[in-house]
């Protein structure tokens, strides 16, 4: 039988590196390295061997990503097995910009926002699910056909970060959709779940946050690994944030509910909402 095949983003560096390097050595997977940085995605499929392969992709870029699940799934032999949308960056502009920074466009707009952080960090991990669905589907005549979606969220994504706003809501974003999305993939034979890790050190921080950083609030990559062989061993566990401090990996639950009615609408009210999406009403203009 082939062997399982898994997409990791952003595996050039960091996280990705060690989750691909996981798979590939412990875990028996022909690994993609999918990364934007040509130099060290390259230099991690070669280092990784015969049935590791870089695809250079910008999973900003839905044509992008879409290009390496297709060349993916071709090199793998017509399966994709586990897919680990993880590419992530940082805010690269800030929300509390300094007057002198603001920029009006030809007709006296302010400009927008670049929000390339949302599109990375959010946008790319949704269309990586709606992406790694239609493979799937497509992967049992070559022995596949039981897919393993994870997300990199953040401890970001639980809490807050004030440097980086759109960092944090992207986070945010991303355990909501895998919470979301979860269980309904089951039926799928997919399971999707998010990873939130607490401080790690990589190319993601700031030099200088690095030197400063005390040693014991740092989270070893090998914990990442181990939420990693969590979601392998389970077939059904699905819609979870997994948040990874120092060694350990805590499944959070989400919030509680202040009172019996929210109890209600967050439990009992499915079979409702089930009849309005069977049927959704047809929304002129928007
Ligand atoms: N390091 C931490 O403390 C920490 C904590 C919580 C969450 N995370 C998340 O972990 C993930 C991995 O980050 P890391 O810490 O390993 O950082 P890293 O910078 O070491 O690795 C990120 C990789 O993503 C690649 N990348 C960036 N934009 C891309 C794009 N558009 N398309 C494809 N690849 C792209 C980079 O080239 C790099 O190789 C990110 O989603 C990050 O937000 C990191």
């Amino acid at each position: 039988m082939s062997k399982p095949v898994a997409i990791v983003t952003g595996a050039g560096s960091g996280i990705g590196e060690a989750v691909a390097t996981h798979l590939y050595t412990q875990k028996g997977y022909k690994v993609v390295v999918a990364d934007l940085n040509t130099t060290t995605g390259e230099k991690v499929a070669s280092t990784l061997g015969p049935d590791a392969t870089f695809i250079q992709t910008d999973v900003s870029s839905y044509r992008s990503q879409a290009q390496l699940f297709k060349k993916a799934y071709e090199w793998g032999g017509g399966r994709l097995d586990f897919f680990h949308a993880n590419a992530g960056i940082d805010d690269r502009q800030s929300l509390y910009d300094e007057e002198d920074k603001e920029e009006l466009d030809e007709d006296g707009l302010l400009k927008k926002l670049n929000t390339k952080t949302m599109e990375v960090n959010l946008e790319a991990v949704i269309q990586g699910l709606w992406l790694f669905k239609y493979y799937v589907r497509r992967s049992k005549e070559a022995g596949g056909g039981k897919g393993k979606f994870v997300a990199t969220s953040s401890a970001a994504g639980l809490y807050h970060m004030p440097q980086c706003p759109q960092y944090t809501a992207s986070k945010y974003g991303v355990i909501g959709f895998c919470r979301a999305s979860g269980p309904e993939f089951l039926k799928e034979n997919i399971t999707v779940n998010a990873i939130c890790p607490a401080f790690i050190p990589t190319n993601l921080c700031p030099p200088e946050i690095l030197k400063l950083w005390p040693k014991e609030h740092i989270t070893p990559l090998s914990t990442v690994n181990k939420a990693i062989d969590a979601f392998l061993a389970d077939d059904k566990l699905t819609g979870q944030a997994v948040e990874l401090s120092q060694e350990n990996i805590y499944f959070r639950k989400q919030v509680e509910y202040p009172n019996e009615s929210q109890k209600w609408v967050g439990e009992k009210s499915n079979e409702i909402w089930d009849v309005g999406y069977q049927a959704p009403p047809k929304r002129e203009g928007y």
